[in-house]
């Protein structure tokens, strides 16, 4: 018997990008790869890439350039560049990098065994199609053991959305839903593995429409609801959403299907109407403000998440402080907020950028209010009761950790056999980004 070859992953970006690094090497598995946690052990590397602001395309370049000591003592290393910069930079890659073997877009990586092929005989290969096939029906059916409770399924890829600043309908390519019954498969599938929670992902997840089982068309909220009925699910997620396409059965869903948990990522970008126009969102800060008084009301309880952009072109001091209203008023649990970066070939690059400097001082401003509201959301927490599905052994001996139902991070002194266990959990502290649990006496 052969040795199996050794494979390490590194995953730059967002979940779908977990989630096609886990494919990836599910389909180099067939090749005779095994996955590795380091790259000094690796025959071969590959990194999925993210280009969604300058620095997380340049942070690839630095990570590659880093190999180069590796690479020379290991000469027959392959190196593989997958993802969103392979697909918006795949020649670029290419010529600035020699090491680099193999350049894979993010929708033709069920190519890969082919390709492999074709670098063991010594080519370099570049594949960024946008092909006609569906890479999920030709990827291997079997998924691997998973590594915890919680996975990640991809249900919707790319976006038609085109906001002004963001790569993503370039880089994914059109949107595209997959059929109702893989997912549920799929879903079913994870579940007999030991799976107890789904994150449904999409980069527009909301804006599923994939073909049913027996034909016609489900929305997402149809789809949520599918999944609720598949016995050991026990919680869904999904993310990211888009405020346009929170359609009333998703809101309905929110107040009365149990397995959906109570945390929403919902993404505004901006507080103020006249850069909301600019960015191409086709919402206002109103009708946003109005779309979580719904939720809430469906789902009092709802943790809230945003993202945001500050300093786009154009952006003064009046709609910067718009933003900040708009945090005020509606309050998160958690937020993301992001210094916007010109991307080549979106229309916000050809538009002359706020000074740097304004840029930093008003994403500190802004990272210091929704820092006090996520502290106060989780504060909150403390002395409630909430149920923590226990994912890994903590950082200290004799404890677990796991996620809240709010999605929150817990830990508690515990036996590691309430892993991938749901618990009820006393919130007895809260930590900058965790909170400190006691196992309610079990009775
Ligand atoms: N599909 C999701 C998010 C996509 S990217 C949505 O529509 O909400 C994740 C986040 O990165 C975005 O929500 C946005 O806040 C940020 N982002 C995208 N392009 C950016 C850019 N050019 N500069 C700074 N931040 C950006
Ligand atoms: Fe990018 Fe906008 Fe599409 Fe989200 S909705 S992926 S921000 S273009
Ligand atoms: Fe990045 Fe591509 Fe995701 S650009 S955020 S990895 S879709």
């Amino acid at each position: 018997m052969t040795e199996a070859k050794k494979l390490y992953v590194k995953t730059f970006g967002c979940q779908m990008n977990v989630y096609d690094s886990e494919r990836m090497a599910e389909a180099l598995g067939g090749q005779g790869y095994e996955q590795v946690d380091t790259a000094e052990a690796a025959d071969m590397i590959l990194f999925n890439t993210c280009h969604i602001r300058e620095k997380a395309a340049e942070k690839m370049y630095s990570d590659l350039g880093r190999l180069k000591p590796l690479h020379d003592v290991k000469p027959g290393l392959k190196i593989a560049v997958a993802g969103c910069v392979a697909q918006a930079e795949g020649e670029e890659i290419l010529r600035r990098q020699p090491m680099v073997d193999l350049v894979v877009g993010p929708q033709t990586y069920h190519r890969l065994p082919a390709m492999m092929q074709a670098v063991d005989r010594g080519e370099r290969v570049l594949d960024t199609d946008f092909p006609e096939e569906d890479k999920f029906t030709l990827l291997p059916k079997d998924r691997r053991p998973t590594r915890g409770p919680s996975a990640f399924l991809t249900v919707q890829e790319g976006c038609d959305k085109f906001c002004s600043f963001c790569v993503v309908p370039y880089t994914r390519g059109a949107e595209v839903s997959r059929p109702a019954d893989r997912l549920l498969g799929e879903a079913r599938d994870l579940v007999a593995r030991g799976v107890r929670e789904v994150t449904l992902l999409g980069q527009n997840v909301n804006a599923y429409h994939g073909v049913g089982p027996e034909g016609g068309e489900w929305g997402f909220a149809r789809l949520v609801r599918e999944m609720a009925c598949i016995d050991g699910l026990d919680r869904i997620r999904y993310t990211t959403s888009h405020p346009n396409d929170m359609e009333d059965d998703l809101i309905a869903a929110h107040g009365d299907c149990d397995k959906l948990m109570p945390y929403l990522h919902l993404p505004v970008q901006s507080g103020s109407d006249r850069i909301l126009k600019a960015m191409n969102r086709k919402h206002t800060a109103e009708g946003y403000i109005r779309l979580i008084e719904r939720i809430r009301a469906a789902r009092p309880d709802l943790v809230l998440s945003g993202d945001f952009i500050v300093g786009f072109p154009g952006e003064t001091e009046e709609d910067f402080q718009a933003t900040l209203d708009l945090v005020a008023a509606v309050g998160y649990g958690a937020a993301y907020s992001f210094k916007y970066s010109a991307r080549p070939g979106t229309p916000a690059a050809e538009r002359a950028g706020v000074d740097p400097s304004v840029a930093d001082e008003r994403l500190q401003r802004l990272q210091a209010l929704i820092t006090a509201q996520q502290r106060a959301t989780q504060e909150g927490m403390v002395g409630r009761l909430v149920n923590v599905l226990f994912e890994k052994p903590g950082r200290i001996d004799g404890q677990i950790s796991g996620k809240s139902e709010y999605l929150h991070a817990v830990h508690c002194a515990g036996p590691a056999d309430l892993l991938g266990q749901i618990v009820p959990v006393e919130i007895i502290a809260s930590q900058t980004n965790s909170l400190t649990g006691r196992l309610r006496a079990q009775s």
